[in-house]
């Protein structure tokens, strides 16, 4: 359909010259000139990029307010909706972002960045970065955890227990080698759905830590399977998807970057099978590839569950 418009308009504006002013008005409800007109109106010494763009981004702009008859209080009401996004955003928040979050626009440009700068068919799939990212989190030895302060004063704390889970893997190439040295950064929130951000209970940096592949290319740590959690849906983000009659859920998800030198670094998030909104997430982020199934653990007092991922890391 999306295609189909501009060859329409195209059509349209072309027949209309052919058959003059008078069959045109009949044939043609608004000025099939309009946007070529705008779209000329880029001068020669215009950013490349921008030039090369904004041709498609007026001509779908154009042709989706003529195909919806978009009405001035409609247009109106939109650009109300996005600086109100823009009045809501800080260093904390981002309601911009969660707005193209909910349309789908964040997944579907990380899906097309990353297959531009693809080499194999086997590397791992991308995933959005998502706005609770920290970039310091502490290095770790494998093996050891990135939950901290589980005591049983702790409101999530059975459920925790529950759903303690030892996670490991490799991280290597496209052909299978070891990739030793290799950093996994790795992010989840607790099991009330909130990062230790979001939620002053929490200790500072808790279900976050960095560790290091050793020459085997394998990581190893102790965490959560993960909890489903609501996006911040208390902004214009959220109104918008009441409005759409729909929820603000996101299946529970582990977060990671996976970098390594003269690699390219992986961002990427890894779903858990149980969940309910697998198939329904409110920013559309899933793919296959990056559902997995955790298994029972036995004999581990430390986790009952357990979870093997291998990462396959693209090369520069
Ligand atoms: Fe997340």
């Amino acid at each position: 359909m999306g295609q189909m418009i501009p060859d329409l308009s195209l059509r349209m504006a072309t027949e209309a010259r052919a058959n003059g002013q008078k069959q045109k008005k009949q044939q043609v409800q608004y000025d099939p000139y309009f946007t070529e007109k705008v779209i000329a109106a880029t001068g020669p010494s215009a950013h490349p990029r921008l030039a090369q763009v904004m041709p498609s981004l007026v001509r779908h702009l154009h042709d989706f307010a003529r195909e919806v008859n978009l009405t001035v209080a409609e247009w109106t009401a939109a650009v109300d909706m996005i600086n109100a996004c823009g009045r809501m955003s800080d260093d904390r928040r981002n309601e911009t972002q969660l707005l193209c979050d909910i349309i789908g626009l964040e997944s579907l440009v990380d899906e097309i960045t990353s297959k531009m700068l693809a080499t194999s068919t086997t590397e791992t799939p991308s995933a959005i970065l998502g706005p609770f990212y920290r970039n310091d989190a502490p290095l770790k030895p494998n093996g050891t955890s990135i939950v901290q302060g589980l005591t049983p004063e702790v409101e999530w704390y059975e459920k925790a227990l529950e759903d303690s889970a030892y996670v490991t893997g490799r991280v290597v190439t496209a052909a299978g080698a070891p990739i030793k040295g290799a950093i996994v950064d790795v992010w989840h929130t607790a099991p009330n759905g909130l990062y230790e951000q979001q939620d002053e209970s929490q200790p500072d940096m808790n279900f976050r830590g960095r560790f290091e592949t050793d020459s085997e290319g394998r990581y190893a740590f102790y965490a959560l399977r993960p909890a489903s959690y609501p996006i911040p849906d208390d902004g214009p983000a959220g109104q918008f998807l009441k409005m759409l009659d729909r929820h603000p859920n996101r299946p529970g998800h582990i977060h990671f970057i996976v970098s390594a030198p003269n690699f390219r670094t992986l961002t990427t998030q890894l779903y858990d099978d149980r969940d309910q909104y697998i198939e329904n997430d409110s920013v559309f982020a899933v793919k296959d590839e990056l559902v997995v199934h955790f298994t029972p653990r036995e004999g581990d007092p430390e986790a009952r569950w357990s979870l093997k991922y291998d990462f396959v890391l693209g090369s520069m």
